[in-house]
């Protein structure tokens, strides 16, 4: 099954949030498994305050012993309306004390009868805390930046030692927040494949992250994003051959088998937020990147 890792170079771009939305986005039809991998710790469990009964930690324990992919579903909590999700750990010391058993554990992710939507944070050098174990398994990197000059120069310097450490895995950027460059601009200036941007999209963010309601959640930007660029990264809708449409999968409890997964955020109360048509206007954008081509951008970088 697929297995897609999300990253960011710098920052805090928005790499739990998309991860949250495309998991919530995945099309019917296919298992998914949202995991959050990020040597820094998860964030799902404290925003969503529930105690994981499972989560990375019991994953590892199991781990030490002997570890089958099915057995990963015993460590799989799920967010209000069903999105199953394996929580992160606490916080870097876990990861630290972790890390030699990520090879085990990423080889039984990409085993998973699921595909696997992972966040694994911003990525650090030598791409420590477990990510080197989850990238050798992935199917792509989506890496998330800032659509700022600096954050796309920070990018540019990391590209080169990324791509030569992930050896023909696909690399996809996703520029995120206030678009100050087109998306076309900011592929050809870092030479590599640049899915849909995130659009800025606050109240959606702050409801998947629990914070606030809003109604109709699958139309928001954010949202709406998150089913282009699962289409974009050419998840296919349809269920692969042999593997089971009716009926349960492991993962979903019972009373969760069908459930909606962007259900799951719909708050009992939802209050209406503004979502103005074609707020993310590109053509304004066009040609800003003019003069900071490759050549300047270097300069800039400089
Ligand atoms: N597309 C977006 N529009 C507006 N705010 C966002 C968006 N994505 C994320 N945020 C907000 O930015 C903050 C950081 O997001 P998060 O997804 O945790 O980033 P990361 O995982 O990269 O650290 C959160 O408060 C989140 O709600
Ligand atoms: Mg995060």
């Amino acid at each position: 099954m697929t297995l897609i890792a999300l990253a960011s170079v710098k920052g805090s771009p928005g790499v739990t949030t998309a991860a949250t939305a495309l998991a919530a986005s995945w099309p019917e039809g296919r298992q998914v498994l949202l995991v959050e991998a990020d040597p820094f710790g998860g964030d799902l469990a404290p925003r969503y305050a529930m105690a994981p009964t499972g989560g990375l930690s019991s994953l590892f324990a199991a781990a030490r012993r002997t570890l089958v992919p099915e057995d990963v579903w015993d460590h799989v909590d799920h967010l209000p309306g069903g999105l199953p999700v394996l929580f992160g750990l606490g916080g870097m010391h876990q990861a630290v004390a972790n890390e030699k058993a990520w090879p085990i554990v990423a080889g039984a992710l990409s085993a998973l009868d699921a595909d696997v939507v992972i966040d694994v944070g911003r990525l650090l050098p030598n791409l420590a805390g477990g990510v080197r174990d989850v990238l050798a398994r992935a199917d792509a990197l989506v890496v998330l930046c800032q659509s700022t000059l600096e954050a796309i120069v920070h990018l540019r310097e990391a590209l080169p030692g990324l791509a030569a450490e992930l050896r023909g895995l696909s690399l996809l950027v996703v520029p995120a927040g206030a678009a100050q460059f087109s998306a076309a601009d900011i592929g050809r200036t870092l030479q590599v494949e640049v899915l849909p941007p995130m659009p800025e999209d606050p109240g959606a963010a702050a409801a998947l992250a629990n914070r606030r309601s809003v109604k109709r959640l699958e139309r928001t930007r954010l949202l709406r994003w998150a089913d282009d660029t699962v289409r974009a990264l050419g998840i296919d809708a349809i269920s692969p051959v042999g593997s089971p449409v009716e009926g349960n999968s492991p993962g979903v409890p019972e009373e969760q088998a069908g459930a909606d997964p962007i259900g799951a955020f719909l708050p009992n109360d939802p209050v209406d937020i503004d979502q103005p048509e074609g707020a993310l206007d590109r053509t304004a954008m066009e040609g800003q990147l003019a003069g900071a081509g490759p050549a300047s951008m270097g300069e800039a970088g400089r």
